[in-house]
């Protein structure tokens, strides 16, 4: 239906670029040296190797800093992890938005996938199993009986080449990562790319390729959790988000989806008109309980796209910080962070709890192997795997 399909419009009224020049201009009246001048005035700053910790096996761990357009990115050669997020609020003071650790024991003992790439499969097989081609395979189960996010040592727990770039597009880091045929249980090998790209606009940008030697199932997607007034500062249930999604799938309490692709209208998953994150959450729909809280795939009613297109804007009131996404993915998994128990101490020392963090993972949608009527995951020798999703971040 035609008003289910309202297009999420761009969350900013001040530029990027207004917001740059005024903070470098405020700066420099207030007689404040900016930290690092030139990324402060949104210039593209090379890309910086420093070592960041050492694998029990002796393989080094690196971790990369870029900025541009006024945004700031580290990354982890391990897990591909985003390990901060620097953007500034309505008054051009940094923080760091996303959820992760300061050292690498915690995100290889504890983490809850905390920035990482997430494949071969994001989001959850049943029974870790699927049948392709008339073969049947057999993945670890690492979340009660089902498979999730590749097995328990997907991509986010293995040491990505990094190779940093500087393009017409931005600045940036390749990755690559070869997965063996059988890791995991996935048939095929699979030599993966992705592309981090911070462009002059302060856009990050992510373009996943795999290319396969057998037939196999793949799903990659980026596991940031964010929260906008920085990370550690609480919960995002004031968070106001937007989704362009008129149907989700409904799971059963194992988190798998029944196959159905029921309407968002009235339920607490019908973001089409911008809603705090937690307006509904204690809501008594049933769908809640099984994720203590919102962990749903939302079905964009732009399905899959050959570029990516604009499916999601949010806002935070106390920051004016906004972050859109655009992607070429057709599911978006919206996460409230409801698995958060105080068990983890963050980055600057923080303990997080229950929905101090949220996700929106770009995907294909969970169970696609053994679900026919889904979009196929399945990818095939000869042929590509592409997924491209941005997050453009501005103020209010
Ligand atoms: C899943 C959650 C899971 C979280 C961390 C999300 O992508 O949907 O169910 O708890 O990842 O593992």
């Amino acid at each position: 239906m035609t008003q289910d399909r309202a297009p999420v419009a761009a969350p900013s009224a001040t530029s990027r670029r207004t917001l740059l020049a005024a903070t470098a201009g405020g700066l420099a009246a207030a007689g404040l040296a900016a930290p690092a001048a030139a990324d402060t005035a949104g210039r593209p700053r090379k890309p910086v190797r420093e070592p960041f910790g050492t694998l029990a096996d002796g393989t080094r761990v690196d971790r990369w800093t870029l900025s541009n357009g006024g945004t700031r990115l580290g990354v982890l050669s391990y897990g591909g992890i985003v390990q901060s997020l620097e953007v500034p609020d309505r008054h051009g003071r940094y923080a760091n938005v996303s959820l992760g650790f300061g050292g690498l024991g915690d995100y290889v003992a504890l983490s809850p996938y905390f920035g990482a790439l997430i494949g071969r499969y994001g989001n959850r097989i049943a029974a870790g199993r699927f049948a392709l081609d008339g073969r049947t395979y057999q993945l670890p189960l690492n979340d009660g009986d089902h498979s999730l996010h590749g097995g328990d040592k997907g991509f986010d727990k293995r040491v990505w080449d990094v190779e940093p770039f500087t393009s017409a597009a931005g600045v940036g880091l390749t990755l690559r990562y070869v997965s063996g045929d059988g890791e995991m249980g996935y048939p095929g090998a699979l030599t993966t790319r992705v592309d981090y790209t911070l462009t002059a606009e302060g856009d990050w940008r992510i373009d996943y390729a795999a290319t396969t030697s057998a037939p196999t199932v793949v799903n990659l997607t980026s596991h940031v959790y964010f929260n906008l007034a920085g990370e550690g500062s609480g919960d995002v249930y004031g968070h106001e988000l937007r989704i362009a999604a008129s149907r989700y799938t409904p799971v059963d309490a194992g988190l798998i989806p029944t196959g159905e692709l029921a309407p968002v209208a009235r339920t607490p998953f019908d973001f089409r008109r911008a809603k705090t994150i937690g307006a509904d959450l204690r809501d008594d729909h049933e769908q809640l309980l099984y994720g203590k809280g919102i962990d749903h795939n939302l079905v964009l009613d732009k399905g899959i796209t050959r570029a990516p297109e604009r499916v999601a804007t949010v806002r935070e009131p106390s920051s004016g910080r906004t972050m859109s996404i655009a992607t070429t993915e057709p599911g978006l998994q919206f996460y409230s962070g409801n698995f958060l128990d105080g068990s983890f101490t963050g980055t600057s020392g923080r303990v997080y709890r229950q929905g101090d963090g949220f996700c929106l993972e770009t995907q294909h949608f969970p169970d696609s192997p053994n679900q026919p009527s889904f979009p196929s995951t399945v990818l095939r020798p000869g042929d590509t795997y592409r997924s491209t999703t941005v997050h453009s971040f501005g103020t209010d």
